[in-house]
């Protein structure tokens, strides 16, 4: 079959597939095509089994599988066959040399760089799909422009904004796509070409096109945003606790200014997740090296907050738990660092279990679908943790119950059956405020939402 279009992305993973899977589906008459290095990624995307879940996304994966979705790791093929070729590798932080801890280590987008600029053969536009630091994209200009023999490469910018555990909604119906372009002739017309891909299902005016940079900057800033919303709620929750006000109130009632607005205004454990950290330290290794010290100040603030919450959430299962958490066995409800994922990249969950042990206690981690994950996040540790799966046998003989992720059947347990499982007096320690408190309280728990009044039998 001849398509109209032949698109490449270098990088199956939490992007790279979903994104490439819902084009695939929104437009049947290009051919996408997903390479990774890692051969058992490429067989699970190709099983039609997913490596990653994520409601809605095995279906939309079936439906293009073997029609016009193709998942490979023959780069040096994809990249000689393909004329778009979106680069969305992972950007971890740095963990060696300068700017370790803070700038994004940049060595996977630069091999995948060199990659197309060994085997392409004849002109790309390459597309920064992965959230890259500012100025990226003429890093990779550069490097692509070293061959010098008429083959010509357009960088364009175009982050991805979906949100795990909802990103086949959020490819479906963005908020906004974004496409930085440089303003040359050849830029915009590499522009108008990714515009049209998503035209297909993106209505034109939620396609915003800006200068490069602007786009670049513009990721780093949404999640900075987004991530302020939460610090500065959690940062209100420790207020209500010393106070006697309600933070779910309080955030009902600031949202409630239409200038301010209801979303991102949960008080939680902390934020987890591959990226928040990761960019937000990546803003502030911009603005250190730029000289802003005030500017990196103020947004690594939102980091530090989050590091406070989560050590916070600890002290108050020590305090309430009579100053001592040696030999008490606590039950992890949910690793994931959000619902609807099994993906525990910096989760909170992680830093709270190694605390505890530190404390001495025993962890019991039971989750729907992150226990793997879990079990390799705290391979290092040689005991102290088990994994359970079924939340009743979890919870057998434990003191505390703590909410680490706000997965909804965690609502929906018989909490007068896990209260005869458990030793007494038995304790909630409600990380996401999800659970329903005065329920629990009558039952006979102790109870420790964020931000709010405890309600304790003691
Ligand atoms: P990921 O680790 O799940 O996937 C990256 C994939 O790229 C891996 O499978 C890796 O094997 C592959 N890879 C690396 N170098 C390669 C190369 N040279 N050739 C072929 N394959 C290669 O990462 P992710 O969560 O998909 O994130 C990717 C980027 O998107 C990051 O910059 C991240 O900040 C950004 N982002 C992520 C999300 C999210 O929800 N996870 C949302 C928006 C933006
Ligand atoms: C976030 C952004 O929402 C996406 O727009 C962005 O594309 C993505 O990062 C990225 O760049 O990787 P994600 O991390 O998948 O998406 O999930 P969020 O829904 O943003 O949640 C992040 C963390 O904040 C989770 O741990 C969540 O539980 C926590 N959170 C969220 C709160 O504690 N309170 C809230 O009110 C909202």
């Amino acid at each position: 079959m001849s398509f109209d279009k032949r698109i490449l992305c270098i990088g199956a993973g939490y992007v790279g597939g979903p994104t490439m899977a819902v084009i695939a589906s929104k437009c049947p008459r290009y051919s996408v095509t997903v390479v990774d290095v890692d051969q058992g990624r490429v067989d699970a995307w190709n099983s039609g089994k997913p490596p990653i879940y994520e409601p809605g996304l095995d279906e939309v994966v079936r439906q293009g599988l073997g029609r016009n979705l193709f998942f490979t790791t023959d780069i040096a093929r994809g990249i000689r066959e393909n004329d778009i070729i979106f680069v969305s590798v992972n950007t971890p932080t740095k963990t060696f040399g300068a700017g370790a801890g803070l700038a994004a280590d940049l060595q996977y987008w630069e091999l995948a760089a060199r990659q197309i600029l060994e085997h392409a053969e004849s002109s790309k536009i390459v597309i920064e799909k992965s959230t890259f630091p500012v100025k990226t994209a003429q890093a990779m200009e550069r490097i692509l422009m070293s061959r010098n023999d008429g083959i010509h490469f357009d960088v364009l910018s175009n982050p991805e904004f979906l949100a795990e555990g909802t990103a086949i909604r959020d490819l479906m119906n963005p908020d906004r796509v974004l496409i930085g372009s440089r303003s040359t002739e050849r830029g915009l017309k590499a522009r108008d070409e990714l515009v049209q891909i998503y035209a297909n299902w993106v209505s034109r005016e939620r396609i915003l096109t800006s200068n490069i940079w602007s786009s670049e900057l513009s990721k780093l800033a949404s999640n900075f945003f987004l991530a302020q919303r939460i610090s500065t709620i959690n940062a209100i929750s420790a207020v209500c606790e010393k106070t006697g006000a309600d933070v779910t109130e309080v955030a009902k009632i600031v949202g409630m200014d239409s200038r301010i607005g209801s979303k991102f205004l949960n008080a939680s454990i902390g934020f987890g997740g591959s990226c928040f950290k990761k960019d937000i330290l990546n803003l502030v290794y911009l603005c250190r090296v730029e000289g802003l010290e005030e500017v990196a100040d103020y947004v690594e603030r939102v980091v530090r907050i989050n590091e406070y919450q989560k050590e916070r959430f600890v002290l108050n299962m020590l305090t309430a738990m009579f100053n001592t958490l040696a030999g008490k066995k606590i039950c992890l409800f949910g690793f994931a660092f959000k619902a609807d994922t099994g993906d525990t990249r910096e989760s909170p969950a992680i830093d709270v279990t190694r605390r505890l042990l530190e404390e001495h206690a025993e962890i019991v981690v039971t989750d729907p679908q992150a226990l793997v994950s879990a079990r390799e996040d705290l391979a290092d540790l040689e005991r102290g943790v088990s994994y359970v799966a079924d939340p009743y046998e979890a919870i057998r003989g434990c003191h505390a119950i703590a909410v680490m992720t706000e997965w909804s059947l965690y609502r929906e347990l018989d909490y007068r059956k896990i209260h005869d499982l458990m030793v007494k007096p038995a304790f909630v320690f409600d990380g996401r405020n999800i659970l329903d408190h005065q329920a629990l309280f009558e039952i006979g728990f102790n109870v420790y939402p964020i931000g709010k009044r405890p309600m304790s039998h003691f």
